[in-house]
């Protein structure tokens, strides 16, 4: 252990000794100040002024901030068996340390093969009418507004509906919090976001019991208790969402998965078949991750979506022609038929390169070593800054702007897909990624078919947003709402 004057500054060296350039640190602290307001442009101003490869002080913790795609690509797909973890959280209690977001190695792998089939196409098929349960309570409540012609908080209204759709896609647990806000489930999954992360949460789950009667079906939790039994897992070439081996996408020219990336991390230890074992601990902090990595983030994309529509009326009026024309079609959305919405998907994409809610995320170092020639040093953290990424104009003309046309098959062709991560890559991507879009979509469709978001007075342009977890509205999103039949 260093001396006491020493030990505060003996960190602040390791990123200057790798040639990595940062901000001066102070004692103790590092830099950290710099994020008093929030972490998405700091880290922005921080890359332009100290390059593409900079760091920082989150404290004593060296990180490293990569802006690089081509070193992105490397660190999340290449050679992903030297960095497989995200950043350890020191003060994290349970279940939180349970979950899929924060377990390491041989752990996280034994639970996100068993994870990754509750996440599978057939398994999001499942879930159509559970969604769409909650949409219905989603449109009674928009009606009301459009029936007082009033300015609402539009990103209240989506955390209800995303909490009713976690609580029973995951919790087989039907609560309708968009009309019964104190609703056990509701009241205690609201407190635990209004707190601290660091908070203890088991009262959450000791009010499990009480909760509404479960429903009879396959929801998650049977299909994680199932898993307690059986033999075999997925292996790791199937972790990734965006490029599942099964479901790979060969016309995805976004892809960021080529042949040769599959064969570099099929080396390690993935062809062999994860054994299956999960224990109740792991199954409880699974069921929280829903909560922890799916509500705000669903939430903050649907109403960023809105936003942006009721700003840009022309695209608004451009979506709803694909709507109409898709209810010529069919009378309710399912894990297929959204699939046809290629415009909205566009407006989407954009919505969520504009205002990404994961908009940095991490994997740690675990030994020293070089990538693309550029050395990082063994317990440092790497940062993976997808909220500058999305505004470079290296790659995005007029960064600022809303223009969902860069999401055109051909637009999205002649791009790095490094450059666009809302869901990060590769192995350790979003698990959930298909079950977010899914429910957007499917809440986006019926909500454009009946409605009109109008900008109003109230309607802060251009947003303030809070950055110190995900990336969302500062003050809610205020607009107002017209029933397009009348
Ligand atoms: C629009 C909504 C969402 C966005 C923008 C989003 C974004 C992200 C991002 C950026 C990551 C980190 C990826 C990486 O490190 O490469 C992540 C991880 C994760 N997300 Fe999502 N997410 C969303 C919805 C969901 C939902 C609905 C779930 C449902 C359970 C979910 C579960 C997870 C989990 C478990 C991880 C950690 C995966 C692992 O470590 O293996 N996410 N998400």
């Amino acid at each position: 252990m260093p001396l006491w004057p020493e030990y505060s500054v003996y960190p602040f060296s390791v990123l200057s000794r790798c040639g990595i350039k940062h901000p001066k640190p102070v004692p103790f602290l590092g830099n950290i100040f710099m994020f008093r307001q929030g972490f998405f442009k700091p880290i922005s101003d921080i890359i332009k002024t100290h390059g593409r490869v900079c760091g920082y002080y989150l404290g004593r913790r060296p990180v490293v901030v990569v802006a690089d795609p081509d070193m992105l690509r490397q660190v999340m797909v290449r050679d992903f068996s030297s960095f497989p973890n995200r950043m350890t959280i020191r003060f994290a209690s349970k279940p939180m340390t349970d979950c899929l977001l924060m377990l390491r190695n041989e752990r996280w792998k034994r639970v996100r093969s068993i994870l990754t089939p509750s996440f599978s196409a057939a398994k999001m098929k499942e879930m159509v009418p559970l969604i769409n349960t909650a949409t219905d309570a989603l449109m009674n409540n928009l009606n009301v507004y459009a029936e007082s012609g009033e300015a609402f908080d539009i990103h209240k209204c989506f955390g209800c509906f995303t909490m009713d759709v976690i609580a029973s896609v995951a919790f087989a647990t039907q609560v309708d919090s968009q009309n019964n806000p104190d609703d056990p489930f509701v009241r205690h999954a609201q407190m635990f976001f209004s707190f601290s992360f660091f908070r203890p949460i088991m009262l959450f789950f000791i009010t499990f019991p009480f909760m509404a009667a479960p429903l009879r079906r396959r929801d998650f939790l049977q299909l994680m208790l199932d898993a307690r039994t059986s033999k075999e897992g997925v292996s790791l070439e199937h972790f990734d969402t965006a490029n599942a081996a099964g479901e790979l996408d060969h016309k995805n020219p976004q892809a960021p998965l080529s042949a040769s990336d599959q064969d570099a991390w099929q080396e390690s230890s993935a062809r062999r078949p994860q054994k299956k074992m999960i224990t109740e601990d792991e199954i409880v902090g699974q069921a929280f991750v829903f909560l922890l990595a799916g509500y705000e983030t669903s939430s903050n994309t649907l109403a960023f979506t809105c936003y942006l529509l009721a700003i840009h009326p022309e695209c608004q009026r451009k979506v709803q022609e694909e709507v109409d024309d898709f209810f010529t079609r069919h009378d309710s959305p399912n894990y297929t038929n959204v699939q046809e919405l290629k415009y909205l998907d566009m407006v989407i994409s954009e919505a969520l390169r504009l205002y990404p809610p994961g908009f940095r995320f991490a994997r740690d170092i675990d030994k020293d070593c070089v990538v693309n020639g550029q050395f990082l040093p063994k317990g440092a953290t790497l940062e993976i800054p997808a909220g500058f990424l999305h505004y470079d104009p290296e790659h995005w003309p007029e960064p600022e702007k809303f223009i969902p046309e860069r999401f055109t098959p051909e637009a999205k062709a002649g791009r790095h897909p490094f450059v666009y991560l809302p869901f990060g890559a590769g192995p350790r991507n979003c698990v959930g990624m298909r079950l977010a879009q899914l429910e957007i979509k499917m809440a986006l469709v019926r909500l454009f078919r009946g409605f009109s978001i109008v900008a109003c007075s109230e309607t802060k342009v251009p947003l303030e947003l809070k950055s110190s977890s995900t990336l969302g509205p500062k003050n809610g999103i205020f607009v107002k709402i017209q029933r397009r039949d009348c």
